[in-house]
């Protein structure tokens, strides 16, 4: 099989920290062309990375007959609508988290799936990571195997950190304004509201997506309690994700690091990931398996992809899953569950509050 012909929209941080050097790093992809509003910055931006094709905005890039796939990432609230013009113009396409701000507006862009025949990957890198994945293929053994006993709980606790950890890739910038970004919001939400939404929503989507893949949950997740405090961010959250108990602890703190783990019970054991600050390069997440019971044991394995990116990883598979056809596993249907659960969320919140 060829080379993938990649078109790439948005130039800004994501694109040139992470997205861009990545996909211009990988054997089987051409990055062809970009798409930048921002016209001085898409010079640079074509300029650093060696790019052929520069386009004033994705509606000229997704035209191009040339290109294969398009990745995007741009502004949380427009990036859904671009995804749906490139899959109804016949691409392929990545796009950024979150799947969308609402469920309508993700309904849409599964609609445009739906009519274009076209296929949209999320980015949701965590899991990707190497670690991540070996604590799911584990647990999935444990499941069969019945070595851990019986799934009693799971929980992810992410205290938001430092999570640029000094990332020195080089990166132009320009002083032209950004675009306007339309405001899309749940339509039951009130405006005075959508800022702590969207700030809970964009951190903690990774959270709740990734231990539904740990769970085999899919849409088999119901919320059960939510303690938030006034900000709509710190606190916990209770589910029920394919019958176990999962909680989310969520806030920040000024650490250096980035302070996330996740933890899955069993009567005998557990599993345990600790994830790396999110653009710390090439380390995975550390992996802990306890067994308890007649021999007590603590063993950390580690992935065979040592030092890797998840955020590359992601990348890969991506290219991969295009060429070959295989299922996404971030697919835009199964990552609209996280943004109807985030709505459901939010919903017991503000009722909590008497906002609703
Ligand atoms: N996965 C992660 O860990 C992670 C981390 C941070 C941000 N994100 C997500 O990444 C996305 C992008 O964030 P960012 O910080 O890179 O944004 P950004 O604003 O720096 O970059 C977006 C760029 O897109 C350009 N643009 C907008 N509309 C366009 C169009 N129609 N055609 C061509 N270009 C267009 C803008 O001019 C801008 O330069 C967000 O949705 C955010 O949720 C993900």
């Amino acid at each position: 099989m060829g080379k993938l012909r990649l078109g790439y929209v948005g130039g800004g941080f994501m694109a040139q920290k992470v997205h861009l050097p990545n996909f211009a790093s990988l054997p089987d992809v051409d990055l062809l062309a970009l798409a930048e509003v921002r016209e001085e910055l898409g010079r640079k931006v074509q300029d650093r990375f060696g790019i052929p094709r520069l386009y004033r905005d994705h509606h000229e890039l997704a035209a191009d007959p040339d290109i294969d796939a398009v990745a995007v990432s741009a502004h949380f609230a427009l990036q859904g609508d671009i995804a749906r013009d490139c899959l109804l113009a016949g691409k392929d396409v990545f796009m950024e988290k979150p799947m969308a701000v609402s469920v309508e507006q993700g309904e849409k862009v599964l609609q445009a799936e739906r009519e274009s025949g076209k296929r949209l990957m999320i980015g949701h890198m965590k899991r990707y990571d190497a670690g991540n994945e070996l604590f799911k293929a584990t647990l999935d053994g444990f499941r069969e195997s019945g070595e851990i006993g019986p799934i009693t709980f799971a929980r992810n606790h992410g205290f938001c950190g430092d999570w640029i950890c000094g990332l020195d890739t080089p990166m132009d910038s320009t002083e032209e304004p950004y675009p306007p970004a339309p405001t899309v919001k749940p339509d039951w939400l009130p405006k005075e509201y959508l800022n702590s939404y969207l700030g809970y929503l964009q951190q903690y989507c990774h959270n709740v997506n990734l231990l539904r893949w740990f769970l085999n949950a899919g849409d088999d997740v119901t919320v059960k309690a939510v303690d938030l405090d006034k900000d709509g961010y710190t606190g916990v959250v209770l589910f029920e994700m394919n019958g176990v108990r999962a909680s989310l602890e969520s806030g920040s703190i000024s650490h250096y690091r980035w302070d996330e783990h996740t933890q899955v019970y069993g009567k005998h054991g557990w599993l345990l990931t600790t994830a790396p600050p999110l653009l710390l390069k090439n380390v995975p997440a550390e992996v802990e398996v306890y067994r308890a019971g007649e021999t007590q044991q603590v063993t950390r394995p580690i992935p065979k992809d040592r030092w890797s990116w998840s955020y590359k990883r992601q990348a890969e598979y991506f290219v991969r899953a295009v060429q070959s056809g295989e299922p996404f596993r971030t697919s835009a249907e199964d990552t609209l569950t996280d943004v109807r659960i985030f709505e459901e969320i939010y919903r017991i919140w503000l009722k909590q509050q008497g906002a609703l």
